[in-house]
């Protein structure tokens, strides 16, 4: 395995995971670490090359000439040029570097470090189905294969048959140990006469961590617990910035389970980094691929109320969009695309007479990280046919829209 490392130090100013990004896509492994590792610390990874990013480079890079490796205080943009060659010149020219680092290596890397950890042990990780907990899941499960448990909360807000596939891939094909909680009832019998979507998410987050936290106890202490955090997690809950909305992941799952020491292998990660990871491990692009799905789900996509009926009109709504996207060719080429249940009723012809139904909504976006958005200009064709197809098959929706508006000013979900 190869262990080639550039440390990058980082001392403030929020440039290094870039940076990082970059390093590795030149084909050399690196790691961030914070501005005050010491130098024995740092002199224990034996790196190769250190870089040195932020406000304090120059008082940081002083303190670690004693290294005796290349060392650059570095304070270009990455996205330019000149920003890129310095890095290149700095890992192959100063570092001698190999370039042969890649996820392949980084994947192995990951698990033979896991299985040092895990190995023996009793680890709980929660599955959401989404692809960052799959992917620590799996290789949770490569590091302490029995040991590990998962627990999958169907809360009843997720796709049409999004909960079978969890089910499918991680207990039937790689034969895991994963416990699925039906808690559909629960969630909307809370969620009943909720309509505003602050409300709505608090009221889903706190019903997720009740459910997670009674399924934990039965299982008991366990070693570790193992969450799928990436970076840009890590970088929106250290940001202070003010919410928009309140997201909901299972960030908050520590205070209610018993454990030793938490395990965020993929904290390091971007999101594509992370998919090449699940690749690497043998998941199918079903998973991997998948487009981002938030956290409450299906409840932030009916607008108002959420109810089993409404529910159930949105699930088959989404199914027929997407259908109609994938036979087009265009799953992979669209960031984001999903239907929405609006709250409003429509007057409409159905068999010759008025009829009073849902209006359904599409929402299709091109983004490299969601923080802003583009509508994506669906062939009308497409279009036309979800149209047609969602009317058709569910006889309680008689209109359909387009949403063909950016973020800013409005955000990819509705609620
Ligand atoms: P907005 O609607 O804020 O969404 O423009 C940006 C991206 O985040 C996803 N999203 C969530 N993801 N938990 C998540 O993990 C959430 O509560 C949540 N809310 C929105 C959304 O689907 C989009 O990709």
């Amino acid at each position: 395995m190869n262990r080639e490392l550039i440390a990058i130090v980082d001392s403030g100013g929020g440039r290094n995971q870039l940076l990082a990004r970059r390093v590795r896509e030149m084909g050399v492994f690196c790691r961030l670490f914070p501005g005050g590792i010491s130098l024995k610390e740092l002199e224990q990874l034996r790196p190769k090359g250190v870089i040195v990013t932020g406000h304090q480079e120059k008082r940081q890079a002083e303190r670690f000439l004693q290294l005796g490796v290349p060392l650059l205080d570095f304070n270009l943009s990455v996205n330019t040029p000149e920003g890129l060659d310095a890095v290149r010149r700095f890992l192959f020219e100063r570092c001698g570097a190999k370039g042969d680092w890649d996820m392949a290596s980084f994947a192995a890397m990951l698990t033979e470090s896991l299985k040092e950890k895990l190995s023996g042990k009793r680890a709980l990780c929660a599955l959401s189905g989404g692809v960052d907990s799959a992917v620590c899941a799996i290789l949770a499960h490569k590091a302490c294969g029995e040991g590990l448990t998962c627990l999958f909360v169907d809360h009843g807000l997720l796709r049409k048959g999004e909960a079978q596939q969890v089910m499918r891939v991680f207990r039937e094909q790689r034969g895991m140990n994963v416990i699925k909680v039906d808690a559909a009832d629960r969630f909307l019998e809370k969620l009943k006469g909720v309509a505003d979507p602050e409300q709505k998410r608090k009221v889903i987050g706190a019903e997720f961590i009740r459910v997670f936290e009674e399924e934990a106890k039965k299982i008991g202490e366990v070693d570790f617990l193992v969450q799928g955090t990436i970076y840009p997690d890590v970088l929106e809950s250290g940001l202070g910035a003010p919410a928009v909305k309140s997201h909901h992941n299972v960030g908050g799952l520590p205070s209610v389970i018993r454990f030793k020491e938490i395990i965020e292998p993929l904290r390091e990660l971007f999101k594509d980094e992370v998919r090449k990871v699940g690749l690497e491990l043998g998941l199918p692009e079903s998973i991997v691929m998948r487009q981002p799905f938030p956290g409450p789900g299906l409840g932030v996509r009916v607008i108002g109320e959420v109810t089993r009926e409404k529910l159930d009109v949105l699930r088959e709504a989404d199914f027929i969009f997407r259908d109609e996207i994938a036979k087009s060719g265009l799953s992979d080429k669209i960031w984001q695309y999903f239907a929405i249940l609006s709250s409003e009723r429509t007057v409409g012809v159905r068999d010759g007479g008025r009829a009073y139904g849902y209006t359904v909504a599409l929402r299709a976006v091109s983004s490299t990280d969601g923080m802003s958005a583009n509508w994506v200009k669906i062939p009308y064709e497409v279009l036309e046919r979800a149209s047609d197809r969602i009317t058709a098959e569910i006889e309680c929706v008689n209109r359909v829209v387009y949403d063909i508006t950016k973020k800013p000013p409005a955000t990819i979900e509705w609620e």
